[in-house]
């Protein structure tokens, strides 16, 4: 059987149809021998030597629903009642294998669509059912998200989210959010007979949207899952293929269509400091081994005042942790090298050293011309007294303003325009890795460094006028001189 139906025996209640259609991400083709295959992202399938009547089924999938009464027809107008078991078997294949989404409807209206989220054998979640009499609550993973022109319910906790198609859906999660709902509610809520709401229910159980109380206080007072943010929990989702088959990598998903930022960040019209070049032979006689300054690394939080950073430290500093040169082009944008390793060598992470005191240097907040290594003063004004600065220093924990606070900004549009689906976590990890040879640079340097977990982003975007969505605050450190020992 290719289609339920549900007759609940009640004087006007409608049954329960079901209805398939391919996924909206997957693309079906055919090749020169007229071979049909299906694609999504790097998945494909194969499906050559299907009869007339499987082709045009596979064929009307691509861009309708598809009921029983609609395979039957196509079916046994082009080959007779003997092919339609090859068909409804290979309907029911593709369905498990998650090539198709499938409708619910009642009574002619459309009431869910259950839209898979993975890809393969064994992708689809174990289907759960309701229990007669029982009250179900909304997870506090679910999320709404608007895909396709429709409102979308996911869990990252599934491999299925649930469309509505039916407006009255949205009604039933914010009940189940408020008091709960059981299947007399769905029923009243969508106006369908209760056998009807009790399909909605269990699609919407399966799709972990709707929990029972049990999993609700598991969810939010047990660990693992109590630990979780559903934010933290969805971008983690969102960056890692497996559960899902959303794209996840270098795509380009805006090649041609929006122009690549490029990768040096100037501000030219500001008041430009050129530093200057650290002599890197000499740098290299002066350092202790790799061994010793790894081992000889760690926070400090105290900075000595009395004989502040200078200038040229600074410039030393910034140079050996963020030169960039040997820029060059590579799948339509410009990418560089920097002492440190990148995804994809974009080059997206910026530093604005927010000085309070540095000798040779006026305060304020600076951007680090990383490719002419220059820097450019931005704002004098209150920089050093900022919301920003008091963050840091109250994130340090420090009893003193730091010297320098640097302020780490992604130029996320240019990881966006290559990654999908990773970006944001992608310039996290750089900022990562940059924070670990700032640790570095600073111990061989003799320096007072000290990584941030947060910093006020909101803050530094109004300081430096830099729009937050182009260039966001993600990673903060304090450096100043270390007091000798
Ligand atoms: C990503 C990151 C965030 C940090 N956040 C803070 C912070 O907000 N405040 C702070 O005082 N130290 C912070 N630290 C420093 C850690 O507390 C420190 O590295 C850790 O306690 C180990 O000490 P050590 O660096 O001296 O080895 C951070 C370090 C890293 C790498």
């Amino acid at each position: 059987m290719t289609s339920t139906a549900i007759q609940d025996g009640q004087p006007g209640a409608a049954a329960a149809h079901e209805s398939f259609r391919l996924r909206r991400d997957a693309e079906l083709s055919s090749d020169a021998t007229g071979a049909l295959r299906l694609r999504q992202s790097r998945f494909q399938l194969p499906l050559g030597g299907l009869g007339v009547s499987r082709r045009a089924l596979v064929l009307r999938l691509a861009g309708d629903w598809v009921g029983d009464l609609e395979l039957h027809r196509i079916v046994v107008g082009l080959e007779g009642e003997g092919q339609l078991l090859p068909a409804q078997i290979l309907l029911r294949r593709l369905s498990a294998h998650s090539w198709l989404e499938r409708r619910l409807q009642a009574g002619g209206r459309p009431l869910l669509d259950v839209v898979p989220r993975g890809l393969g054998s064994g992708s689809l979640p174990e289907a759960r059912r309701h229990e007669p009499g029982g009250r179900y609550r909304l997870s506090r993973f679910a999320g709404l998200r608007v895909q396709d022109g429709r409102l979308v319910a996911a869990s990252p906790l599934a491999t299925v989210a649930v469309a509505c198609a039916d407006p009255g859906l949205a009604t039933v999660f914010a009940t189940a959010a408020d008091a709960g709902c059981d299947v007399h509610d769905v029923a009243d809520t969508l106006a369908v007979a209760e056998p009807v709401a009790g399909r909605v229910l269990d699609e919407l159980l399966t799709g972990r949207l709707l929990v029972t109380a049990a999993e609700f206080e598991e969810e939010s007072t047990h660990a693992p899952l109590a630990y979780w943010l559903p934010e933290e929990l969805a971008l983690h989702d969102r960056a890692r293929p497996g559960r899902h088959v959303a794209p996840v990598g270098g795509t380009y998903p805006f090649r041609g269509k929006l122009p690549p930022a490029p990768l040096r960040r100037s501000f030219p019209d500001g008041r430009h400091r050129v530093l200057p070049v650290p002599d890197m032979e000499l740098v290299a006689k002066r350092d202790e081994p790799l061994t010793a300054v790894v081992r000889a690394r760690h926070s400090v939080r105290e900075h000595d005042d009395g004989h502040p950073l200078t200038v040229d430290a600074l410039g030393e500093f910034l140079y050996r942790v963020q030169h960039t040169s040997g820029v060059t082009q590579a799948g339509g944008q410009e990418v560089g090298h920097r002492p440190y390793p990148g995804g994809g060598g974009l080059c997206e992470l910026e530093i604005y050293p927010l000085v309070s005191r540095c000798s040779g240097l006026d305060p304020g907040l600076y951007h680090y011309d990383s490719v002419e290594h220059r820097l450019t003063l931005l704002t004098g004004h209150d920089a050093a007294g900022s919301k920003v600065t008091r963050y840091a220093r109250s994130a340090a924990g420090m009893a003193e303003t730091p010297q320098v606070l640097l302020v780490i900004t992604a130029r996320v549009q240019r990881m966006m325009w290559k990654y999908e689906g990773l970006s944001y976590a992608m310039a996290l990890k750089n900022a990562g890795v940059l924070t670990g040879l700032m640790y570095l640079v600073a111990t061989a340097m003799g320096l007072a460094p000290c990584a941030l977990g947060a910093g006020d982003s909101a803050a530094f975007a109004r300081l430096a006028g830099i729009d937050p969505l182009v260039e966001p605050n993600i990673a903060d450190f304090t450096l100043g001189s270390r007091r000798a020992a």
